[in-house]
């Protein structure tokens, strides 16, 4: 199905540009339909499901950035001062993703949003309103910039520099995006506990308790069984499959068999991506009433 072109789009170098985008937004489009990233209504049940979905595309992200080394100078600002290599690298995908409308969807939040250009394609349909619109500009996009290149690289990555720097940013992208959209998922998480027993919050939010609402969002059991469910997937994902029998069994038991310890996995999601996104769900719950 052809998506409408704008009258504007005539020259040959726009017109092959706008191909380009259309192609990224309709591959965008196709992932996030097959996976179910918005779900039609939201519910308990499928915000859950896209929760766990979500872990195996961070804990992937994870494995591809470790195969590099820490390559600290990708996050120095020398490169295009102040900006470092890995900003430079992010806020110019995310000119091209919002050429390409990604940013219609509002699952996806840039971490760069300031000078963002309009889409070039439109929506077939309006994006549905799934978020309350004073709390759907909530998010924590800096302090995970911040966690990310400060802190989180230097835990999973061996020390060290292997001069690829291009691949690294690269990997650095698709797993920035996907620890942000997880902890902003958190709107979502916000949302439909709102719709499902707003009068535990009202109450709570009319007199801007936070501490209070953390209480109500938190579940230690549920937190933990998080972690030990993203540790074991990382020890699936991060094992060398191969056909020999022993090789593969081999590889199953001991320490420092696995591409990311899965310990180390486990206390990202437990020092920062619940943190976070419970952060994102006080902050949404805050402005829920506005
Ligand atoms: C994130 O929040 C900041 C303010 O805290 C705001 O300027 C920015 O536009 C927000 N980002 C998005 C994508 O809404
Ligand atoms: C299992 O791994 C250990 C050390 O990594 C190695 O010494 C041993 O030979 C391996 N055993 C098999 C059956 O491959
Ligand atoms: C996987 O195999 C490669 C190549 O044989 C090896 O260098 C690497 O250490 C292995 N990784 C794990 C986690 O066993």
């Amino acid at each position: 199905m052809a998506p409408p072109y704008p009258p504007s789009a005539a020259a040959a170098a726009a017109a092959r540009l706008l191909l380009f985008s259309v192609l990224i937004a309709a591959s965008f489009s196709c992932s996030a339909a097959a996976a179910g990233d918005v779900p039609r209504a939201l519910t308990l049940d499928s915000v859950r499901e896209s929760l766990i979905r979500q872990e195996d595309s961070i804990v992937f992200s994870l494995l591809e950035r470790a195969m590099h080394r820490r390559n600290s100078a990708a996050y120095d600002s020398s490169f295009l001062p102040p900006a470092s290599l890995a900003e430079f690298f992010v806020r110019q995908s995310e000119i091209i993703s919002a050429k390409a409308g990604r940013y219609l969807n509002p699952e996806e939040v840039p971490f760069f949003p300031d000078y963002l250009p309009e889409p070039l394609v439109h929506p077939h349909s309006p994006p549905q309103v799934l978020l309350h619109p004073a709390s759907a500009t909530v998010n924590v996009s800096k302090e995970i910039w911040r966690i990310y290149t400060r802190e989180m690289v230097a835990l999973f990555t061996e020390e060290g520099d292997d001069g690829d720097h291009g691949s690294t940013v690269a990997s650095d992208l698709v797993l920035l995006q996907a620890l942000s959209r997880r902890i902003h998922y958190g709107r979502f998480v916000a949302e439909v506990k709102f719709r499902d027993a707003p009068d535990d919050y009202i109450p709570l939010i009319k007199s801007k308790d936070r501490v209070g609402l953390m209480e109500l969002l938190t579940f230690a059991d549920v937190e933990e069984s998080v972690k030990r469910r993203v540790e074991k997937k990382a020890m699936l994902f991060g094992q060398n499959v191969t056909l020999d029998d022993k090789a593969g069994r081999n590889n199953t038991g001991g320490r420092g068999k696995y591409k990311v310890d899965p310990e180390v996995a486990a206390r990202i999601y437990g020092e920062w991506v619940i943190p976070l996104t419970k952060l994102v769900q006080v902050e949404y719950l805050l402005r829920r009433l506005h």
